[in-house]
């Protein structure tokens, strides 16, 4: 607990554009849950290097994403917005984690072996440990809740045993955290490949809406989104690409998927598309307002990157003290 309010961590890689995937699926829940937690929203740069990256381009996009951050309404006065390469209680906890951390459990992760598989030529270390920095970026501020999308659920399942594990051994010290999966959007599909995840990596521009995508573009993708030869608007596992449409719109709309149903009973695919199209934009045309006037105030981000900083080095060195006196490190001498 911080000031009497449960904590919440949460956090995206500065990689590539950002989807509509990583917005329904986080950061919007992220705005809903800002005034009920205490809430560490991190840029995960140091997430980011387990894959090859341009470091001009990776440092435009870490501001881009901090800035988005702010933009979709969290507030950096109340939330702790910050780049985790900014604080190193992440790297050092990291390390100790990884000593409580088995290979076998790591082998087991699906998102290593997908990019393992996707970048053969550089499987290093730190993308086989990539899970153990995220353990310890939630564990380092003792959260109690972690909005993600699904696919981080394996994630948060490893997190859970590691800090079940290290507290075994030396007592209450972490925060066992609860992820939180939002009813609907937490898994937004691929608009051209409805069985695949919508994600920032695909080779198909098509495939995903990006966050800044403008009205013609988002529109279009909607437009040409990969659906069935039913003809019919139901929500079921036999129509993906129908029930992922339903799901963007109800995302965006903030209606339950069978309002939607309802709603388009009857109708046609051309009609409905149009309109997810235009509820997609209806959410993200705002947000890029936001983002392009926020980016003007050069001044302004700048003092959020430092307060926060200073703010999440304060509460993450309290965990990482009170770790390394459990496993043994000496104290400092101060003084
Ligand atoms: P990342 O950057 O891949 O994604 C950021 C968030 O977006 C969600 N997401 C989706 N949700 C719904 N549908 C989709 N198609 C979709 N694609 C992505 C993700 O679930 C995630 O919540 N390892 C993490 C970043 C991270 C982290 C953390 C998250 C590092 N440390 C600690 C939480 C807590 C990642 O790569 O997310």
């Amino acid at each position: 607990m911080i000031n009497d309010k449960k904590v919440l961590f949460s956090g995206m890689q500065a990689t590539g554009n950002l989807t509509l995937g990583n917005y329904l699926g986080a950061l919007k829940n992220w705005v809903t849950l800002s005034d009920e937690y205490e809430c560490f929203y991190s840029v995960v740069d140091m997430h980011s290097i387990t894959v090859r990256q341009n470091p001009a381009e990776l440092r435009k996009r870490a501001r881009a994403l901090l800035t988005l951050y702010i933009a979709a309404g969290l507030d950096p006065e109340k939330n702790c917005i910050y780049y985790q390469s900014h604080v190193s209680g992440h790297a050092e906890l990291a390390w100790i984690l990884n000593c409580f951390t088995y290979m076998g459990e790591l082998n087991r992760m699906t998102q290593f072996k997908d990019k393992a598989a996707k970048h053969a030529d550089n499987i290093n270390a730190g993308l086989f440990t990539y899970p153990v920095l995220m353990a310890a970026d939630i564990l380092l501020y003792q959260a109690d809740v972690v909005p993600v999308g699904i696919d981080q659920m394996q994630h948060l399942e490893l997190t859970r045993d590691i800090a079940i594990r290290f507290n075994n051994i030396y007592g209450d010290v972490f925060t066992v955290p609860e992820a939180y999966i939002g009813k609907v959007g937490a898994k937004i599909m691929s608009l051209q490949d409805p069985a695949k995840k919508m994600s920032k990596s695909d080779e198909n521009p098509n495939a995903s809406i990006y966050l800044m995508d403008d009205t013609d573009t988002i529109l279009r993708k909607c437009k040409r989104a990969v659906t069935d030869s039913l003809g019919e608007i139901r929500y079921c596992e036999e129509q993906p690409g129908i029930r992922n449409l339903i799901d963007i719109y109800s995302a965006c709309t903030g209606k339950a998927p069978q309002e939607t149903v309802k709603e388009f009973e009857g109708r046609g695919y051309g009609e409905f598309k149009q309109a997810v199209g235009e509820a997609v934009v209806s959410v993200l045309k705002p947000l890029q307002d936001r983002v392009h006037q926020l980016e003007k105030d050069k001044a302004y981000i700048d003092s959020v990157i430092k307060n926060n900083a200073d703010k999440a080095s304060y509460f993450a060195g309290k965990t990482l003290r009170k770790v390394q006196k459990k496993v043994g490190f000496p104290e400092r001498i101060r003084g």
